[in-house]
């Protein structure tokens, strides 16, 4: 589509050697290239980038967790890969079933609360519901548990054993809001579905 003299709107992608880094609308203009719908353009990028990241973390978590049956040394090693291999995760862990409550277990980033009662909180909520939490801005979510005021989003994923017993939840905040979406939720499920033998909570 021709816009002026100097300059066309098509559709295409560009690449920085094999990587897609854009793709969308893009203007041809006398002076050079430059993209336009960087909102949508910019989103499918980074949700391409974020599939690919929780691909890598899975195999390595895989890799890792195969062959072991201590559920400690398996959540501590699913921290290790996602806080320091994903971005946006500023705190990383699993809140572990104790006697009726939520307490902390491995996990990367500043100090968590120690204990959590099921039913509060997002990771409470996540418990009790046996359905992942995915929470745009923590300051909407009714009695949301601030243990670092910097967190602004998070998402609580159920963990369940091949019996189907709640044994632990396992959740990440971000300092930016609107961090975690679908892909998170799906990809964070099929991790501790793979790992603990659950099944999906979708
Ligand atoms: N925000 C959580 C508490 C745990 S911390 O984020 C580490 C909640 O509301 O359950």
């Amino acid at each position: 589509m021709i816009l002026s003299k100097n300059i066309s709107k098509s559709t295409g992608s560009v690449f920085s050697g094999k990587n897609l880094i854009a793709h969308g609308a893009i203007v041809v203009r006398n002076e050079g290239l430059s993209v336009l719908s960087l909102g949508n353009t910019l989103k499918a990028t980074m949700s391409f980038e974020k599939e690919r990241d929780y691909q890598r973390c899975r195999a390595r978590i895989e890799a890792l967790c195969e062959g072991s049956d201590d559920q400690i040394a398996k959540m501590a090693s699913i921290v290790g890969v996602l806080h320091n291999e994903m971005n946006d995760f500023f705190w990383t862990g699993f809140y572990r079933v104790v006697e009726g409550r939520l307490v902390i277990g491995p996990y990367q980033g500043t100090v968590g609360c120690l204990s959590i009662e099921i039913g509060k909180g997002v990771c409470g909520t996540a418990a009790a519901r046996g359905k992942t939490q995915v929470v745009e801005d923590v300051h909407d979510f009714p009695g949301h548990i601030a243990c670092d005021e910097r967190s602004k989003s998070e998402i609580v994923v159920p963990v369940t054993d091949e019996s189907g017993a709640l044994i632990a939840v396992l959740d990440v905040d971000s300092v930016e809001k609107g961090a975690f979406d679908e892909i998170d939720r799906e990809c964070l499920e099929g991790i501790v579905a793979h790992v603990f033998g659950g099944a999906m909570t979708h």
